[in-house]
């Protein structure tokens, strides 16, 4: 048992959809978040700033003291593959969202055709390819990136009357049509928040896959082997940190995590 938090960070609000999940899990688990939102979009940055916020965001999860960290952001998922930018920190337990996605697609697909839509970091990293491929090289991957989907999740656009929101779905979408696939990753982990508007363009008959809530479901799991659940009876505490405006961070948490799950919302300041 370990009532340590969990820790959970994100470029900005996408990674609600991990924490949402993770309160519906395991409800007796204290959550700290970090949204980067004064730095938001991560998922258009090199390689070396992506890493160096990363390197950043990971000082803030040790601060608190977390037992696990969750990196509830594609691009930096896929980033730091090759990059062991946990070394020599005190966080022993993490994981990303490539490999549980990845393994819930392979598990779903009937025609072995997988379709991956994130940002562009996270196309070009290739991550969700090779982590599948090495699970069954014989599934086809076809990568997507959405520049624009961000954006408009961050703005509040995410309904597919909106005529915004609906022709980029189709644009970006067109492709994983042509390609016949049945299961799409939404890599991303602010795309759940389009999940009506791309589930209509898709139909119903193709999967989607959310990557935060699959880092959800594999920390349950990390912690029912580790034995490192909280031992608590009463409901655990949610804190919400985000690094530029606590009102318009609060209007987005609101929107996303709905009103059931009380958090807290606090500025803070990033080492740098
Ligand atoms: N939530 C981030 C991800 O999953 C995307 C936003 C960004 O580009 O920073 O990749």
């Amino acid at each position: 048992m370990n009532n340590a938090a969990i820790g959970v960070f994100d470029s900005g609000v996408g990674g609600l959809t991990c924490v949402e999940e993770l309160v519906r899990l395991m409800p007796h688990e204290n959550i700290v978040y970090l949204g980067d939102t004064a730095r938001v979009p991560y998922g258009t940055r090199s390689r070396e700033t992506i890493l160096k916020y990363t390197r950043q965001d990971i000082a803030f999860m040790e601060q608190h003291n977390v037992k696990m960290a969750l990196i509830a952001c594609g691009t930096v998922s896929s980033v730091i593959m090759n990059n062991p930018v946990f070394d020599g920190t005190g966080i022993k337990e993490y994981s990303g969202v490539v490999i549980p996605a990845a393994h819930a697609a392979c598990a779903a697909t009937k025609n072995k055709r997988i379709g991956i839509i994130a940002t562009s970091a996270t196309v070009k990293s290739g991550s969700y390819g090779k982590v599948i491929r090495g699970i069954d090289p014989e599934i086809k991957v076809v990568g997507k990136a959405c520049p624009l989907f961000v954006p408009l999740v961050e703005n509040g656009y995410t309904s597919p009357e909106n005529p915004a929101v609906r022709f980029f779905a189709e644009e970006y979408l067109e492709c994983m049509k042509r390609e016949g696939v049945d299961t799409l990753i939404l890599g991303c982990t602010h795309y759940p928040h389009l999940k009506e508007v791309i589930s209509q363009v898709m139909g119903d008959n193709v999967t989607l896959i959310s990557s935060g809530a699959e880092l959800a479901k594999y920390a349950l799991k990390t912690m029912t082997f580790d034995s490192t659940l909280a031992d608590r009876s009463e409901s655990g505490t949610v804190e919400l940190y985000c690094t530029d405006s606590e009102e318009l961070f609060a209007e987005n948490v609101e929107r996303f995590l709905g009103k059931n799950i009380n958090a807290k919302i606090s500025k803070c300041n990033l080492k740098t």
